[in-house]
């Protein structure tokens, strides 16, 4: 049997093989938040697929956190029901359920917050809004600290198995830990020291309103690949060990940031097409091109981002490292394992194409998956659709 059936801890968790779905945005929520039936329909799916670990799309903290129309929320207690109900249904097929929390910092619109977005600093400018956001002050800053953990308390009481932060594809932890886009000199940036603070903070808000047998888990960029330079491999090692001297579980290392590098998150084609339905008729043209201009600049590679984590996993002892990034072929994910390079594979895109994937390697009939990395799913999120794999068609085009 294939290594990637041994079954491992995090923390106190056990996990039944090495395969995570990563976090994927649903964008199945009603406009308030909260859990449809579509959406347990489509967890119910998921979950006979055998997967250890399944880690939600991510839900947002506070309504100003959100970044699509669809997206699940987490800021309110009655949230909690429906999310339990996604928990309940993947436990009846014996899954491990992960809620991931986030806020989307300047990674929004104001047509979906209603207001300007929040950031750490005012200073870079979103090439999707054209608008810069507004800087978070102190007593900001601490609300949303208070509100994470509020977030993680309501996921514990949904029936959790374990809660990851996202740190991030750009969004608010990101920009706090990347120099890029934080620019602040008070202690909340301006050295690696302070530009960490924040997430240290929601760590220990976090830490101190969870039970201790609850694994506190980190999606953390190794590399933003912004236009100057934010996180690099060299800053994220340090973040890295910080966290594990926190006691943090486990560590899902990508890269990436969803406005300001898209394409570095989700390698492979660029649906400009399908992606710009969503833009008004008068900028849609220069939005096509902006696609255009990035053709053949993020061409697919199988996991991409193994690099990152071969500098990283070294340095955090024994703490699991999980990789996520164009894992396609069983024998790659084997190669990773048994080299140690990484604990666990994550994969998001070959989950929206085949839920059943794992069983399916499992018994012997797959070693690999089928999804192209088309991204047409990514295309569905800016356009308000449910993701699912629009490979052979995208409503409207
Ligand atoms: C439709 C879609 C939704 C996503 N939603 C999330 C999310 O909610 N949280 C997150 O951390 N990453 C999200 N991602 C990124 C994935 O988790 C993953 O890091 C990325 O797709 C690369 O992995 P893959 O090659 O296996 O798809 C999303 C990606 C896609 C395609």
């Amino acid at each position: 049997m294939s290594r990637m059936f041994d079954s491992m801890k995090i923390g106190k968790m056990v996990v039944s093989n090495r395969f995570v779905r990563s976090a994927t945005c649903e964008n199945m929520a009603n406009d308030k938040g909260f859990v449809t039936d579509n959406m347990i329909k489509m967890y119910k799916t998921l979950a006979k697929g055998e997967i250890s670990l399944i880690i939600l799309g991510y839900m947002y903290i506070h309504p100003f956190g959100r970044a699509f129309k669809y997206q699940t929320g987490i800021y309110s207690d009655d949230h909690i029901p429906g999310i339990k109900e996604v928990v309940d249904t993947i436990h009846k097929e014996n899954g491990n359920v992960v809620i991931q929390l986030a806020h989307a910092g300047p990674q929004t619109y104001p047509q979906i917050i209603g207001t300007t977005p929040l950031g750490p600093s005012k200073n870079v400018r979103n090439p999707f809004t054209f608008s810069k956001p507004k800087e978070m002050s102190e007593s900001e800053i601490q609300e949303s600290i208070t509100l994470f953990g509020d977030a993680a308390e309501r996921a514990v009481k949904a029936g959790v198995d374990a809660i990851q932060i996202h740190g991030a594809h750009g969004y608010l932890i990101n920009q706090f830990l990347s120099p890029y886009f934080n620019r602040r000199t008070d202690k909340w940036g301006g050295s690696d020291e302070n530009g960490f603070r924040y997430l240290k903070e929601i760590f220990l808000q976090i830490e101190s309103v969870i039970p201790k047998e609850i694994p506190l888990l980190i999606k953390l960029n190794a590399h933003d690949h912004t236009q100057k330079e934010g996180i690099t491999p060299t800053l994220a090692i340090k973040y890295a060990k910080w966290l594990v001297d926190l006691g943090i579980s486990a560590i899902e290392i990508s890269g990436g940031t969803n406005h300001y590098s898209t394409f570095d998150v989700v390698r492979g084609e660029i649906p400009s097409e399908e992606l710009v339905q969503w833009v008004p008729e008068g900028i849609r043209d220069s939005a096509k091109n902006m696609f255009k201009e990035m053709q053949g600049k993020y061409n697919f590679q199988e996991a991409y981002n193994l690099e990152l984590a071969k500098s990283i996993k070294p340095r955090i002892g024994k703490t699991p490292l999980i990789l996520v990034g164009g894992l396609r072929t069983l024998s790659c994910m084997e190669d990773i394992i048994e080299n140690g390079y990484a604990d666990l594979i994550s994969m998001c895109r070959p989950f929206i194409r085949e839920p059943l994937l794992v069983k399916q390697i499992k018994k012997g009939r797959k070693d690999r998956s089928a999804c192209s990395s088309c991204n047409r799913c990514v295309a569905a999120l800016p356009n308000d659709f449910p993701v699912r794999c629009y490979e052979n068609s995208f409503p409207n085009s």
